[in-house]
């Protein structure tokens, strides 16, 4: 039983796509909602439609994947009409990710859904790292803190944020001591790509995306750990908000090893972007087949139990 109950969801499994990934146009949308993931999360979207940055700006290698799309989208008012002709009751949760240029885009944005009531759940994108020239709020966590602030005046449905990885302990505490100022902000995605990373092609003696001289966010094998310890920190520090884990899972290991940290449920980026919707029935077994190998019946069993030394 792979089912997970939260913000008032049903999900038949933890497994979702990284926003991003599968989630641009309604035909990506259609076929995760057909999938067997466990919900679907849309494609960060802007106050007016974007076409992104210039190709190729995303690339896989062996152990992840290099991207600086640059936010391509429809603009918000397409996945708002796609969010209000959503059959919530016959289907999976729907969340929509918000990444606004700017706060008032933000603002409009989140008023927008508002004002339509819909049970779709809003993530907001504090970690989008490829707008060149523009700092990510999650590093500026005054600026987090303010815009918090400001959608907390209006809002009022539980929502999420989306969170670059943090490196230092003591960004660790700061970030969640301005979380946990909000009440409604019921839970904190970790993490976003690893920003500004430098894929190069030796035999090409070349960078391998276009934007930014190659300079791109890192996702896959190579941010496993980083994702973990992300995860692991945020259940610890924030009590009564919950903390979805996105971040090298490609197999049932990685899934479990996300739980084992606290996760209350996971999203596939890199990997899904490769293999398609079909990794969602194989990381699900995957999943099924290792928690039967140690005896556990559901994710409760394990979820949060990571021991240590
Ligand atoms: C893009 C990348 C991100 O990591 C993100 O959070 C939002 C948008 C992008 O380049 O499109």
């Amino acid at each position: 039983d792979l089912s997970v109950s939260w913000l008032g969801l049903e999900m038949k499994s933890p497994l979702y796509n990284a926003s991003g990934v599968m989630c641009r146009s309604v035909e990506d949308l259609e076929a995760m909602r057909a999938s067997s993931a466990g919900a679907l999360i849309t494609k960060s979207c802007t106050l007016e439609p974007r076409e992104g940055n210039p190709e190729p700006r995303y690339f896989a290698t062996k152990l992840g994947t290099i991207n600086s799309m640059g936010l391509p989208n429809y603009g918000y008012q397409y996945y708002l009409d796609y969010a209000q002709n959503y059959d919530y009751a016959n289907n999976k949760p729907l969340f929509i990710s918000i990444s606004g240029m700017t706060l008032a885009d933000n603002l409009a944005i989140i008023k927008a859904f508002h004002e339509r009531e819909l049970p779709c759940i809003l993530e907001v994108n504090l970690s989008c790292p490829n707008l060149p020239g523009k700092p990510q709020l999650g590093y500026d966590l005054p600026a987090a803190q303010n815009a918090l602030e400001k959608i907390c005046e209006f809002y009022d449905r539980p929502f999420g944020v989306k969170l670059p990885p943090y490196f230092d302990v003591s960004h660790f505490d700061q970030a969640a001591e301005v979380f946990n100022r909000f009440d409604l902000l019921k839970y904190v995605t970790c993490i976003n790509s690893v920003g500004n990373g430098l894929v190069i092609d030796v035999d090409a003696e070349s960078v391998v995306i276009k934007p930014k001289d190659g300079l791109g966010g890192i996702g896959g094998d190579y941010v496993l750990p980083t994702s973990l310890a992300n995860v692991r920190e945020f259940v610890r520090r924030l009590p009564g908000k919950q903390v979805v884990g996105c971040g090298g899972v490609k197999s049932g290991a990685e899934a479990f090893m996300h739980i084992l940290a606290g996760a209350i449920t996971v999203q596939v980026g890199s990997c899904l972007y490769e293999e398609g919707v079909g990794a969602f029935d194989r990381i699900a077994q995957e999943l099924k087949d290792l928690m039967a190998a140690k005896g556990y019946s559901k994710l409760d069993d394990f979820r949060g139990k990571l021991k240590t030394l």
